[in-house]
């Protein structure tokens, strides 16, 4: 579903080009669960935008099943981006003048759907992220977890084919993603005792999460220190 080709991206600075990420290879099919780890500053939230189609500033390939995004138009890219991905930025992006309820609403307005259909989708995304009574209030009347549960709620609402989650999305216990991203963490930890868990990024395919492929592969990134984890 994935392709990334020595995909590279870099400022210029006061001191010259700084490579964020280089040589970036990878491969995710689809139903695949994969966490980028890496430490601060390694460029996780970089990669994550360039395969989340929010920034096209970068070389090399990269294909989402059979388009090459690199090759696109603004416009085309920003159309890929609503139909099939669901991103849970690391600090929300939630809409502040909006409630609860309206956050959810607006990844449903890009879609040609019924007013029933879309209010149908937010009533279950309000039950199944626990946040009911939530629904009528302000981003600034939720606390900081509850705020990112509303971040993931938003970000899989339309069902995306891809959903990238920056930072750890703290589910709660019961919730219903909340044991395949426990299982994903125990994994990692198994293989990084004493890593933190916080710079977790998770891709995966919403209606199937698939664990069991327990196969690794490494990634470099600018300094050689960000690692996927299939
Ligand atoms: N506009 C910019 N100009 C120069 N350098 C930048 C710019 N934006 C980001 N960077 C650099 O890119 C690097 C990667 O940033 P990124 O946000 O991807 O890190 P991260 O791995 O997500 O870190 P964290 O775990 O803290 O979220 C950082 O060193 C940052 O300083
Ligand atoms: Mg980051």
């Amino acid at each position: 579903m994935i392709q990334l080709r020595n995909v590279e991206k870099f400022y210029e600075t006061g001191a010259g080009r700084t490579y964020v990420l280089r040589r970036v290879n990878l491969d995710v099919r689809e139903g695949e669960f994969v966490s980028v780890m890496g430490p601060s500053g390694s460029g996780k939230t970089t990669l994550l935008s360039i395969l989340g189609m929010l920034d096209s500033a970068f070389g090399g390939e990269y294909f989402f099943t059979d388009k090459a995004v690199h090759k696109l138009s603004h416009k085309e890219r920003a159309a890929l981006h609503k139909r099939y991905i669901g991103f849970v930025f690391q600090s929300y992006h939630l809409i502040d003048s909006l409630t609860v309820r309206e956050n959810l609403e607006v990844p449903l307005s890009y879609r040609d759907m019924k007013r029933a259909e879309s209010e149908a989708l937010v009533a279950d995304a309000l039950d199944r992220f626990q946040i009911v009574g939530k629904k009528d209030l302000f981003p600034n009347q939720l606390s900081g977890g509850q705020q990112q549960l509303v971040a993931v709620a938003r970000a899989v609402i339309h069902n995306p084919k891809l959903l990238l989650a920056d930072g750890e999305p703290p589910l709660r216990p019961g919730t219903r993603d909340h044991g395949a991203v426990q299982a994903a963490q125990r994994r990692r930890h198994d293989h990084h005792p004493g890593h933190t868990l916080r710079d977790e990024c998770v891709l995966r395919q919403p209606r199937r999460p698939t664990l069991r492929r327990l196969g690794r592969r490494r990634g470099a990134g600018g300094r050689g220190d960000v690692t996927f984890d299939v």
